[in-house]
């Protein structure tokens, strides 16, 4: 019997380690759900395990690329929502991909015409395709603190330009090959955030956290996308857009009602249904 000891909790995940298992990290996902930075009540109910199924099945869609699954015994409580993985040198910088513009990147490029400082076109809408895939990494920030978008020479500055540079290559080829896999199944992935760390015995670049899941993308509906319908997404924007139009954005946000969370739900499993089919 395998003793785990919880170490960290984040917003959605819960991480446990071993002594049994040194260099290993046991990662729960939980059903919590967060939006604008704060975790809300109720949780979704299955997200946890909808998530990891779905975190495991890119992993498996990305042959070749290094990522931090080991093999080994999940204890029964925790069977399918949670991986086993090597324990990382994780590097403080989210490696976001963006394919269209949307969210942060469409406010700022009303500002500037540009996001994190990568000058794009005029005239681009809400929604849009970009011309390529930008890359436009954010500052991981230490908890409780809200990450910060960065530019790309601010993560030499952070990592060294080697690292900079190959975690910027690695994102961008991964984003390629997943939004091709996406598009197959009539889905538009429009933006995604990775997370990399080093193989402490190594130093490979290697592949961390949950991937390509509706947590961290952006999915929508091609189908849709193509009637102009760019509204309908595989994320939690039910929520958001919910607690846009009833919360101000200070103090407690309110529990969100059964309507809204089996909804969400639906969206999740839709998803992976629809991916994985
Ligand atoms: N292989 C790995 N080794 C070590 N840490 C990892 C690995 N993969 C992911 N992590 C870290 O595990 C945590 C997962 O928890 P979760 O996603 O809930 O946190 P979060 O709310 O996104 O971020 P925060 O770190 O601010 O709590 C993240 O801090 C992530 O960077
Ligand atoms: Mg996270």
């Amino acid at each position: 019997m395998t003793t785990w000891t919880h170490t960290y909790s984040g917003k959605v995940r819960d991480l446990y380690a071993s002594e049994q298992h040194p260099g290993v990290v046991l990662m729960v996902a939980s059903d919590r759900v967060s939006a604008f930075d704060h975790v809300l009540e109720p949780g979704i109910p299955g997200k946890g395990a909808l998530l990891t199924q779905l975190s495991l099945w890119w992993f498996e869609q990305l042959a070749g690329i290094p990522n931090h699954l080991v093999a080994g015994d999940i204890p029964d409580e925790f069977a399918g929502r949670a991986m086993l993985a090597k324990t990382l040198d994780m590097y403080p910088v989210e490696c976001v991909v963006r394919g269209y513009l949307s969210g942060s990147g469409w406010l700022e490029y009303q500002q500037s015409q540009s996001v994190c400082g990568v000058a794009l076109p005029a005239g681009l809408k809400d929604g849009d395709r970009l011309p390529e895939p930008i890359y436009t990494p954010a500052w991981k920030a230490p908890m409780g603190e809200h990450d910060e978008n960065i530019s790309f020479e601010r993560t030499v500055e952070l990592v060294g330009p080697e690292v900079a540079a190959a975690l910027r290559d690695r994102s961008l080829e991964v984003f390629a090959r997943a939004s091709a896999i996406a598009e197959s199944k009539g889905l538009i992935l429009a933006d995604t955030k990775f997370e990399f760390g080093a193989d402490p015995e190594t130093g490979e670049l290697t592949l961390a956290d949950e991937v390509l899941t509706s947590d961290s993308s952006r999915y929508w509906d091609a189908a849709l996308y193509g009637t102009g319908d760019r509204t309908a997404s595989f994320d939690k924007q039910i929520v958001r857009n919910w607690l846009s139009a009833h919360w101000d954005k200070t103090g407690i946000p309110p529990v969100l009602p059964p309507e809204i969370v089996e909804q969400t739900a639906a969206r999740y499993r839709e998803l992976i249904d629809r991916l994985t089919a």
